[in-house]
């Protein structure tokens, strides 16, 4: 059964589909099956996916109109890829709803980016109510990360938000995410950060294969165990 992992917070342009898109090609380009349900109606996800080339990654935008729908939908096609792949991926829309409720409950693993600032952290507990409802319910799941995007590593605000973050009891992921001018020309140039070559892409590479590696590394390993069996 494949690793769900999904991407959600109800604030929007916190960096959901930046995540989403590169830690499919990043899990496909270590020799992992994947697939990526764009659960968001502006599509940005499957449009940028659709566009890199040279992966196999498979590529689904939820075709439903209506909100219950959608979230019938979403668990039609994760229960459908989860037997054939080894990482679904999830990318939510940036508002609160039944699909996202859905992708949070049949997840795995669930990705909360946000930018470091107050004012993304106050909105933060509508963004774990299905989280907790559903952890409460099933034994602990999903796996759930705090990821600070849009920050660097001397950013004052990004530790004092870090600090309060650790009172709402959710593990915050170790790697901050960078504002990169690489990771925001990613999307129209139709490329993932984590193939870049050159010196400066590397390094930009390198922060999202750090943050990647902390937090679905191990479940790789799981699938290669089970493999193996
Ligand atoms: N670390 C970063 N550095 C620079 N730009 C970034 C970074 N993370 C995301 N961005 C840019 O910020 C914008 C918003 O990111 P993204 O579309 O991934 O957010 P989202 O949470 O999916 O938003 P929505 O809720 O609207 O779907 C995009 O233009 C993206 O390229
Ligand atoms: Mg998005």
């Amino acid at each position: 059964m494949a690793t769900v992992v999904s991407f959600v917070n109800t604030k929007g342009g916190v960096g959901k589909s930046f995540l989403s898109v590169h830690l499919a090609v990043w899990l496909f380009d270590k020799g992992q099956r994947v697939a990526l349900i764009d659960a968001d109606d502006q599509q940005t996800s499957a449009r940028w996916l659709l566009g890199v080339a040279d992966h196999a990654v498979e590529v689904i935008a939820l075709k439903a109109v209506s909100e219950d729908q959608r979230s019938n939908e979403l668990r039609h096609l994760i229960n459908a890829l989860s037997s054939k792949t080894d990482f679904v991926i999830v990318d939510t829309k940036g508002n609160a709803g039944l699909s996202t409720s859905a992708a949070v409950i049949k997840s795995d693993v669930a990705c909360v980016p946000l930018q470091a600032s107050a004012a993304d952290l106050w909105p933060i507990e509508n963004a774990l109510s299905t989280i907790r409802l559903s952890q409460e319910a099933r034994a602990g799941l999903p796996q759930t990360y705090l990821i600070l995007n849009q920050t660097s590593d001397t950013d004052v605000v990004a530790r004092e938000v870090r600090r309060q973050a650790e009172t709402f009891g959710v593990p915050i992921a170790q790697t901050n995410v960078k504002r990169l001018h690489a990771y925001r020309n990613a999307t129209g140039l139709r490329i993932v950060v984590t193939r870049l070559n050159d010196r400066i892409g590397r390094s930009a590479a390198n922060r999202l294969d750090k943050l990647f590696d902390e937090l679905i590394g191990p479940h790789i390993a799981d699938t290669q165990e089970a493999i193996h069996e």
